[in-house]
C-alpha cells in the first residue's frame, strides 16, 4: 500500500503560498485573526475577504507536476494522497483517491442550515457570502486552529497509515497535528518513510530517506522505485 501526506509545500510550484518559511503566510498574517471560529466570529467579513483571496490565487494555480506524478501512482499502484491542503490541486491533476484533512476551500457551509455546497465563484460578489436557501452566514468548509478534523477523513488516514508499505510525506513542516502523527503511525508500523522537502523537518530524524529537494524534483528521484 503506497500512501502519500501531502502539505502546502507540494502546490508551491503551482504559486501557491505556503503558511511557513521565509515566503509563508503567517509571516505576513496573523492566524489567530483569520483561521480560528473566534475570528470568523468577531469579524466575518475580514476573514472572508482573506479567503476570497486565496480563492482567487488558487484559481489562477495549475496543478504541477508532483501532482500529476502521484495521479499517475495513484493509476498505476493505487497510491492513497491524504492531503492538509485545502486547494483541491490533487483533484485537478486527477487524482480521486484522495483524504482532504482540513477541509476544500471551494466548498461552503451555512451556519444556520448546515448546508453544505461547492461554491467556486470568483470574485466573490458578496462578501461575507450568504446561503442561497435560508440567508444564512456562509463560512469556508476548511478546519481552523482549534477545530476538529472531520472524523471520517481522520480515521482513514489513521488507517491507510498503519497499512502503508511505503509512506511518502511531501511539502509538509510535519508541526500541525494531528496530520503529523500520520508518518510516526506508518513508521512504528513498518512502513518505509520517505520524506521530500528542500528544508528539514521534525520529521526528518524518522525518515528511512529525507530528500533535500522540491517536490517534482524529489518524485523523479524516486517514482522509478515506486513503480
Ligand atoms: N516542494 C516541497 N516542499 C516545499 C517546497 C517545494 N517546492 N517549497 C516549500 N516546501 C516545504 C517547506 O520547506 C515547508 O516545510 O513545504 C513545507 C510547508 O510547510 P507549511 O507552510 O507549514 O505547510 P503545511 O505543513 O502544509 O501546514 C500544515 O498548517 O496552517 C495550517 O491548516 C494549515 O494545512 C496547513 C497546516
Ligand atoms: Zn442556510
Amino acid at each position: 500500500m503506497l500512501v502519500a501526506l501531502t502539505g502546502a509545500g507540494i502546490s508551491a510550484e503551482s504559486g501557491v503560498p505556503t503558511f511557513r518559511g521565509e515566503e509563508g503566510l503567517w509571516k505576513r498574517y496573523d492566524p489567530s485573526r483569520l483561521a480560528t471560529p473566534e475570528a470568523f466570529q468577531r469579524d466575518p467579513k475580514t476573514v472572508w475577504e482573506w479567503y476570497a483571496w486565496r480563492r482567487e490565487v488558487i484559481a489562477k494555480a495549475e496543478p504541477n507536476e508532483a501532482h500529476r506524478t502521484l495521479a499517475d501512482l495513484e493509476r498505476e499502484k493505487g497510491l492513497w494522497v491524504i492531503t492538509q491542503n485545502v486547494d483541491g490541486l490533487h483533484q485537478r491533476a486527477g487524482s480521486k483517491k484522495v483524504i482532504e484533512l482540513h477541509g476544500n476551500i471551494w466548498r461552503v457551509r451555512c451556519l444556520s442550515c448546515g448546508a453544505r455546497f461547492y461554491d467556486r465563484r470568483v470574485p466573490l460578489k458578496e462578501i461575507p457570502p450568504r446561503c442561497g436557501k435560508c440567508g444564512g452566514l456562509l463560512r469556508p468548509d476548511v478546519v481552523w486552529f482549534g477545530e476538529p478534523l472531520p472524523e471520517d477523513a481522520l480515521r482513514k488516514a489513521y488507517d491507510l497509515s498503519a497499512r502503508a508499505e511505503v509512506f511518502l510525506v511531501i511539502g509538509t513542516s510535519a508541526t500541525v497535528y494531528p496530520a503529523a502523527e500520520l508518518p510516526l503511525i506508518a513508521k512504528r508500523s513498518g512502513a518505509k518513510v520517505i520524506e521530500i522537502n528542500p528544508e528539514e523537518t521534525p520529521l526528518t530524524p524518522f525518515a528511512d530517506l529525507s530528500i533535500r529537494k522540491g517536490a517534482s524534483e524529489g518524485l523523479r528521484e524516486v517514482v522509478g522505485d515506486l513503480i
